[in-house]
C-alpha cells in the first residue's frame, strides 16, 4: 500500500466493479439520448456566485458544503456541487435558447463535490447523470422527464424505488404560503438554528427529520391549500400524464428538496434498501433560475440521478448486471516466435473489432492459462513452435475445454465466425 489514500468521503472505482458504474451511467443516459436530449459538458468549477445565486445562499449546499476557493488571480470559484446552474449558464452563454427551438433538451454526466459528513451513500465526490429541458412550460415535459427516469431505473432491473411528487407553487402563491407557514412556525418551541431557518428557508423545516420537530408540525399550513389555480391545474395534468403512462408515484406534500430554485413540480426517487441516504435521484421545475443568474425568463425542468446510490440500490436488490465480457479472445504464446506471431494476430483481431488480450510478461504456460481464465475470454489462442511449423494456432473453447487447430492465415475469420 502507498502512503497515500483516497481523501475522506471519496473512493476509487476499480475493475470489475467500475464496469457496473459505467453500465449504470449508460442505462440512465439511454432513454435520454432516445428522446431528443443532446450531450453537454461543462467545467468542473464555476464562478462561486453562479451557485450562491442559483442554488441559494440559504441552502446547506451553498452555505456549508461548497468547495469554494480563490485562484492565484483572485477569481472566486467553486467546485460544482450540482449540474443545473452550470448547464443553464452554458446554454445561455451559447445562446441555445435563441435558436428558435425550445425547449433546449440537454443531458450530462459527471463528478460533483459537496463537503458533507461522509456516510454510506453520502460522499464528498459523487457522480450524477442529469437532464435539463430549458425554455418551455408544459406539464408533458415534466412528465416526460419523470417517465424517462422511471424507464432508466426499470431497465436496470430496479423495482424497490418509489417516486415522490409535489408542487411547490410559483412566485404568486408560494410567498403567501411562506408567510402563513412562518406565522405558524414562530409559535413553536424550536432550537436557535431552526428558528433562524424560519426566516431564511421555512419550507425546509417541513423536511426536518427529528421527531420532536415533526410532532410540532401537526396542523401546519400545507402548501396544497395555498396553490393558485394555475399551479393546481398544472400539477393535476402532470399527475394525469404520469398515471396514463403507467408510472406510479406518491403525493408527498412535505417534499421540499435542498435547492432553492424549484417552482411547481418537484420529485424525488427514493429507494427503500438504502437506509438514511435513500434519495437516488431528484429534480423539478425551476422557472425562475434563468432570471436569477441574469438570463431571460426561461421556464425549465430537469433531474439528476445519483450514480453512486443507484449502484448501491442494485446491490440492495441483489441485481447483477450482465456486463459484456471485456475480452473475447486471450492469446498465450509459447516461445519467442509464437510471441511475435500471436501479438500480430491479436492486433489484427482488435482491428477487426474482436475484444482480444495477450499474455504479457513472459509467463509460463500455467501462469498464462491462469490469466486467460481470469480474463473471462471465451476462447484462448495457444501456439508453440510445432503449431507455427504447421501453420496453425490452437483455439481452445474455454466453456467446453475443446481445443481445435485453425489455420493461421484464416484465424481472424474463423474466430469471428465462432463469436458471431
Ligand atoms: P440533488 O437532489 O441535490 O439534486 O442531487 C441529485 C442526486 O444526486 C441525489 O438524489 C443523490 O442520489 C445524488 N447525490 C447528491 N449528493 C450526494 C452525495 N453527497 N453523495 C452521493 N450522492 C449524492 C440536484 O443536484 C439537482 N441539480 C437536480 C436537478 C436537475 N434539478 C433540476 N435539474
Amino acid at each position: 500500500m502507498s502512503t497515500f489514500q483516497a481523501p475522506k468521503g471519496t473512493y476509487d472505482l476499480i475493475p470489475p466493479k467500475s464496469g457496473v458504474t459505467l453500465a449504470v451511467r449508460e442505462a440512465i443516459a439511454a432513454p435520454l439520448k432516445n428522446s431528443g436530449y443532446g450531450y453537454i459538458e461543462t467545467p468542473g468549477f464555476e464562478n462561486v456566485e453562479l451557485f450562491s445565486r442559483g442554488v441559494g445562499e440559504s441552502t446547506d449546499i451553498v452555505s456549508k458544503e461548497m468547495y469554494a476557493f480563490e485562484t492565484k488571480g483572485g477569481t472566486k470559484l467553486a467546485l460544482r456541487p450540482e449540474g443545473t446552474a452550470s448547464v443553464l449558464r452554458a446554454a445561455l452563454q451559447a445562446n441555445l435558447h435563441k435558436l428558435g427551438n425550445l425547449p433546449v433538451k440537454l443531458w450530462y454526466s459527471g463528478s460533483y463535490y459537496r463537503y458533507e459528513r461522509p456516510q454510506a451513500g453520502r460522499y464528498r465526490h459523487f457522480s450524477q447523470v442529469g437532464a435539463e429541458a430549458i425554455g418551455a412550460e408544459d406539464p408533458a415535459l415534466d412528465a416526460e422527464l419523470i417517465i424517462l427516469a422511471d424507464q432508466a431505473y426499470r431497465s436496470l432491473g430496479l423495482r424497490q424505488f418509489r417516486i415522490l411528487l409535489n408542487s411547490l407553487g410559483d412566485k404568486e402563491c408560494r410567498p403567501v404560503y411562506r408567510d402563513a407557514l412562518q406565522g405558524f412556525l414562530r409559535a413553536l418551541e424550536l432550537d436557535e438554528d431552526t428558528r433562524r431557518r424560519i426566516e431564511i428557508n421555512p419550507l425546509r423545516i417541513l423536511d426536518d427529520k427529528r421527531d420532536a420537530v415533526q410532532k410540532q408540525l401537526v396542523g401546519a399550513p400545507m402548501l396544497r391549500d395555498y396553490l393558485c389555480d394555475a399551479c393546481k391545474a398544472y400539477h393535476e395534468e402532470v399527475r394525469e400524464l404520469l398515471t396514463a403512462a403507467g408510472v406510479t408515484y406518491e403525493d408527498d406534500e412535505k417534499l421540499v428538496r435542498g435547492l432553492d430554485y424549484y417552482t411547481r413540480t418537484t420529485f424525488e426517487f427514493v429507494h427503500d434498501g438504502l437506509g438514511s441516504q435513500s434519495a437516488v435521484g431528484g429534480g423539478g421545475r425551476y422557472d425562475g433560475l434563468s432570471e436569477m443568474i441574469g438570463g431571460p425568463a426561461l421556464p425549465s425542468v430537469g433531474w439528476a440521478l445519483g450514480v453512486d446510490r443507484t449502484v448501491l440500490a442494485l446491490e440492495a436488490e441483489g441485481i447483477e448486471l450482465e456486463l459484456p465480457a471485456t475480452t473475447s479472445v486471450f492469446a498465450v504464446p509459447l516461445g519467442d516466435e509464437a510471441r511475435r506471431v500471436l501479438f500480430a494476430l491479436v492486433t489484427e483481431l482488435r482491428r477487426a473489432g474482436v475484444a482480444a488480450d495477450f499474455s504479457y510478461g513472459g509467463k509460463g504456460l500455467k501462469g498464462a492459462m491462469k490469466s486467460a481464465n481470469r480474463s473471462g475470454a471465451r476462447y484462448t489462442l495457444v501456439a508453440g513452435e510445432r503449431d507455427l511449423a504447421e501453420g496453425v494456432v490452437q483455439l481452445k473453447d474455454m466453456e467446453s475445454g475443446e481445443q481445435t487447430p485453425v489455420a493461421l492465415v484464416d484465424a481472424v475469420n474463423a474466430i469471428r465466425e465462432r463469436l458471431a
